[in-house]
């Protein structure tokens, strides 16, 4: 009995996570539609945000069933993969390229989803909350449809129309590197710019604040 109110905690904790990780998807997906080039993809993207909506109501069903109230707990993991797929468009030009990265996106997503689901199914079963199972069972389905029409779209196109691409920009790749560096990590440049601090000070009174307006940072 202890062990089952433990796994009905549990679950009911993952439902949380999920229920947030599908909020999301509903506000990431418009994104990745209005990015993609590919009329077929942007179809594809635009199907699942409507079942993804149905997800979430789906959720909020099994809330009910099991007599919970629907709650959000922050997903950090679909986080990590929505900012990604962020990244990606803020980086990128649209075209076959951008559209074989968004399907990477979606598909990490999905394949997110299709963990969740599964672990949640079978607990549902466990717990002996059938209806529950029947629910997530539908999601599930959906969920590994929309990866393998991802799959798809990407192994009858997309993924070759992406490689006659120009390719002028290796030479460029080392700078892009360095660039992202410098935006991506804050610490790497507090780090360097402690020397220089250091070396202000060297000569200086340590009040002598005019150099520390420059590389002080406020943090
Ligand atoms: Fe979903």
């Amino acid at each position: 009995m202890t062990g089952n109110t433990t796994l009905q905690r549990l679950m009911t904790e993952e439902l949380r996570d999920i229920y947030h990780a599908e909020r999301q998807l509903v506000k990431a997906l418009p994104k990745l539609v209005k990015a993609s080039t590919s009329p077929d993809l942007r179809d594809a993207l635009d199907n699942h945000l409507r079942e993804t909506e149905e997800h979430v109501s789906r959720l909020e069903q099994a809330f009910e069933l099991m007599g919970e109230t629907p709650k959000t707990k922050s997903c950090a993991g679909m986080l990590g993969i929505v900012e990604e797929g962020a990244d990606l468009i803020r980086e990128s030009d649209k075209g076959p390229a951008l559209d074989a990265g968004l399907i990477a996106g979606a598909q990490r997503a999905e394949h997110y989803e299709i963990a969740v689901y599964g672990t949640l199914m079978n607990w549902a079963k466990a717990l002996g909350h059938d209806d529950v199972a029947e629910l997530l069972s539908s999601t599930l389905e959906e969920e590994k449809a929309a990866d393998a029409k991802l799959s798809e779209l990407a192994e009858t196109g997309i993924n070759e129309a992406a490689k006659s691409g120009t390719d002028d920009e290796e030479e460029e790749d080392g700078a892009e590197e360095k660039e992202e560096d410098d935006d991506e990590s804050p610490r790497s440049r507090s780090s360097r710019k402690q020397p220089q601090m250091a070396a202000a000070g060297a000569g200086s009174s340590r009040s002598t604040s005019k150099s520390r307006a420059g590389n002080g940072r406020g943090r």
